[in-house]
């Protein structure tokens, strides 16, 4: 395939779609490919399950960011969504970085756009600027710190108390790290579709249906979810919960694919996804995540594309509050 055709593709698909060849086992030609072009493999947890058996790295997104800037080798490939291969780009611009599908885009991110985010930052001129990572380049940009759900409180915490802080761009996060940090912040009003679609009613009657379960949930859900919770924490606070604790059954509000790397820590174990509202449709998947196949990953290897390119002012800009997360114990 010319580059002039990748192109093309890239343009209308987001990925390259070129034909596999017959008999192909993709698992295996993928493990071959990383080797021959000296690349890692970074998958996010909510990843399909062939595709997190595969990772050199798997987990959430504060290890992978920690571990994508510590790649050495010439290739990252993200199996995640875009939001965090461009933090792998930022953070290790030397680095070819590759996304299966260019689409695999994020709710969350999408619902703070930059110039409206600008205007909102202007109201506020002496608060400090804390932003979840599942935002753009461009807001990371505009930010002073970023965090994760896993070290969100830590952050906060790290800000002297008198200090007014704007939160964007997850409402749900933030209203849990007011009442976990006692800290009054001011909130942007986005969320992510997935964790919002799960409903309060159907877990309590879940609930009832199984006694002994333990119900788990995301920080990105609702307040009254999180409020019935046994416990909230972030992907990898749930697996290590579910590790820890001595309940042999769980609810589990979060994206669907962690419940892959569950069982395997924990084969004895049961774990029930957590209904959403929407009968009709898988809601507790990203759809946003599964753009990302086995095939499309398979053909980024091939092809090394779609690439992450980002201006380097941009990079400049964005990176600061990443390494200040990252430099913080
Ligand atoms: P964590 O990986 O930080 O738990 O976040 C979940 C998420 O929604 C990623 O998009
Ligand atoms: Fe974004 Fe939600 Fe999907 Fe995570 S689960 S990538 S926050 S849309």
């Amino acid at each position: 395939m010319t580059q002039q055709t990748i192109s093309k593709q890239l343009d209308r698909l987001g990925y390259i779609q070129a034909p596999v060849e017959k008999d192909v086992d993709l698992s295996q030609a993928i493990v071959k490919l990383k080797k021959e072009k000296n690349a890692v493999l970074l998958a996010h947890y909510y990843q399909e399950p062939a595709i997190q058996d595969l990772a050199d790295y798997l987990g959430d997104s504060l290890y992978l960011a920690q571990q994508a800037a510590k790649v050495e080798a010439d290739i990252i490939v993200f199996a995640g969504v875009h939001f965090m291969a461009e933090t792998a780009k930022i953070i290790n611009p030397s680095k070819k970085v590759l996304l299966p599908d260019l689409k695999a885009g994020c709710s969350l991110a999408d619902s703070c756009p930059p110039t409206d985010f600008e205007a909102f930052k202007a109201l506020h001129p002496k608060a400090i600027v804390v932003t979840y990572i599942n935002c753009s380049a461009e807001i990371k940009a505009l930010s002073d710190i970023v965090c994760t759900s896993s070290n969100a409180k830590r952050v906060i915490e790290s800000i002297p108390v008198d200090q007014e802080i704007i939160f964007a761009p997850d409402k749900n996060l933030g209203r849990f790290l007011i009442k976990e940090t006692g800290r009054d912040m001011i909130l942007w009003d986005g969320a992510c579709i997935v964790h919002e679609a799960f409903s309060f009613n159907k877990i309590v009657a879940l609930a009832q249906e199984y006694p002994e379960a333990k119900f788990i949930a995301h920080p990105e859900s609702e307040s009254p979810i999180l409020e019935i919770a046994h416990y909230v924490g972030s992907t990898s606070g749930l697996l290590q919960f579910v590790q820890s604790d001595s309940a042999n059954s769980y609810i589990v509000a979060t994206e669907a694919g962690i419940l892959h790397e569950m069982q395997k820590k924990c084969p004895h174990k049961t774990f029930i996804p957590a209904p959403v509202e929407d009968d009709t449709c898988a809601c507790s998947e990203c759809a946003f995540m599964k753009l990302n196949t086995l095939e499309k990953l398979y053909n980024c290897l091939r092809f090394e594309q779609p690439e992450i390119l980002l201006a380097p002012e941009l990079i400049e800009k964005a990176k600061m509050p990443i390494l200040k997360m990252l430099a913080l114990k």
